[in-house]
């Protein structure tokens, strides 16, 4: 008995380890060639960023907005709005006040989007 428990417990770690290492391939699976981009400088939003704010942000940042969101991110436009006016990048990044607001995405996916935004918001 003891021993199928601690079996049960070392495997459940190890999910959850195994999980947490493959946070950047998270998502459908059409987003992971897009969240292991090889060529940073040729971001664009509907390649890169779009699938990374459609899987962790629309679900309250769509239009319209919901669960309290107070704006909607799914064009462009709004995403870089977002960006310039709503403190997108410091609010992905922040371990007080974290988008989304039950914890950090992957490294991956919040470089992708300040290193989308330094290169000017490409479409
Ligand atoms: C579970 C719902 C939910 C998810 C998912 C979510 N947000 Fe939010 N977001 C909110 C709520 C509610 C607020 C307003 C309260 C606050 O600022 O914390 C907010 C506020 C924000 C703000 C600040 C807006 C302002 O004008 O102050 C930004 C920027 C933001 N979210 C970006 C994001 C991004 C980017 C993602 C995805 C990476 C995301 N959020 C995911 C619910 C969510």
């Amino acid at each position: 008995m003891k021993k199928v428990r601690i079996i049960m417990i070392t495997g459940a770690l190890a999910l959850a380890l195994g999980c947490s290492k493959s946070d950047n391939s998270e998502g459908t699976p059409a987003d992971e060639p897009n969240n292991q981009n090889p060529d940073p400088t040729a971001l664009t939003y509907q390649n890169d960023i779009r699938p990374i704010i459609q899987s962790n942000c629309v679900s309250c940042h769509g239009n319209p907005p919901t669960n309290n969101a107070p704006m909607s991110l799914t064009s462009l436009t709004l995403v870089r709005n977002a960006i310039e006016t709503r403190g997108l990048i410091s609010r992905i990044n922040s371990t007080t006040n974290p988008m989304p607001p039950d914890g950090l995405m992957a490294q991956n996916a919040r470089t992708l989007i300040a290193e989308w935004a330094n290169q000017g918001f490409p479409e």
